[in-house]
């Protein structure tokens, strides 16, 4: 074979690029150009470990060979894993929604998800993907008995079944072990050695810019404290830990004993259009 063949061959080899499958509050796909070069050196050898997982635009970004991603959203996790374990049965189901879709549609589909236990993982899966990508600004907001309440977005033609994505998603999860779990549920699992990434909600800006309901529960001072208390911990273990967070002195002053640096984060989903300048966001590493 000769060379530029023997190169040709090992492209095609390469996995394809990978990406979120969903649009998810606070997505980082918009900073990875500045989170890279913040990685710890011998990444490459470290497992991956997301416990606020969310989109994974970091983990997908890297597609590392072992990883671990948990997440408090139940939903969330099992669409993961059917993506890993059937996305053929995944794109399947998706193509049939979104084949239909409509505004009436997007309701009654709606309904369907909050309401019956019965249908397969994998149908399930895809009304999860179906209901992010044709929602009002790909919102994920639940009452209080847990039901999904977002109301259809206004796209034109919206891209609902990215097959190619799917597929690269489902590469780049075969290696990944998936949990739903609070993130103190980390305890149990991190290793020294491990590459921790954590993604939590923000702490608001202000008063006003309160955004911090992603599952059932909101994510209060007290649980940045507690997540505190788990990355001290972590740091004793000899785990490698960067955080993100809003900058704000409550954050700072909690992780005041590390290395905080910021970026400049553009704001990618606020309903307020006003809002979507760019924000300083803290990064906090134990290296
Ligand atoms: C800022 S988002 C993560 C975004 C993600 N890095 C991305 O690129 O899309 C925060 C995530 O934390 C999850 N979460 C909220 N409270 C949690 C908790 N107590 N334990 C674990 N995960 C939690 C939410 O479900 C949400 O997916």
């Amino acid at each position: 074979m000769t060379t530029s063949a023997a190169v040709a061959v090992r492209l095609e080899q390469q996995p394809r690029e990978a990406a979120p499958f969903v649009k998810w509050v606070g997505g980082k796909g918009r900073l990875l150009s500045q989170l890279r070069p913040l990685l710890p050196l011998g990444i490459e050898h470290m497992r991956h470990v997301e416990p606020f997982v969310g989109g994974g635009a970091l983990f997908f970004a890297r597609r590392p060979g072992r990883a671990l991603l948990t997440d408090i959203n139940p939903t969330l996790v099992a669409a993961y894993a059917e993506i890993r374990d059937d996305v053929e049965g995944v794109i399947a189901a998706l193509r049939r929604l979104a084949g239909r879709h409509s505004k009436e549609s997007y309701y009654q589909i709606r309904e369907r998800y909050n309401q019956s236990r019965r249908v397969s993982n994998s149908k399930r899966a895809a009304m999860f993907i179906y209901l992010n990508k044709t929602c009002f600004n790909g919102l994920h907001r639940v009452n209080r008995k847990g039901e999904f309440n977002v109301p259809v977005g206004s796209y034109k033609n919206p891209r609902i079944l990215n097959e190619e994505g799917l597929h690269a998603a489902s590469r780049a999860l075969r290696h990944a072990r998936l949990k739903c779990a609070p993130f103190d549920a980390l305890l149990e699992d991190a290793k020294p050695g491990d590459f921790i990434y954590f993604d939590p909600p923000y702490e608001p800006v202000s008063q006003t810019a309160s955004f911090t309901s992603y599952a059932r529960d909101g994510f209060y001072q007290e649980d940045q404290t507690r997540l505190r208390d788990v990355y001290k911990a972590l740091d004793r273990r000899g785990s490698k830990l960067m955080l993100s967070n809003s900058d704000v002195p409550f954050i700072r002053d909690l992780y005041k004993d590390f290395n905080i640096v910021t970026v400049a984060a553009p704001r990618a989903i606020n309903c307020d259009a006003t809002k979507r300048g760019k924000v300083s966001e803290v990064i906090v590493r134990n290296y």
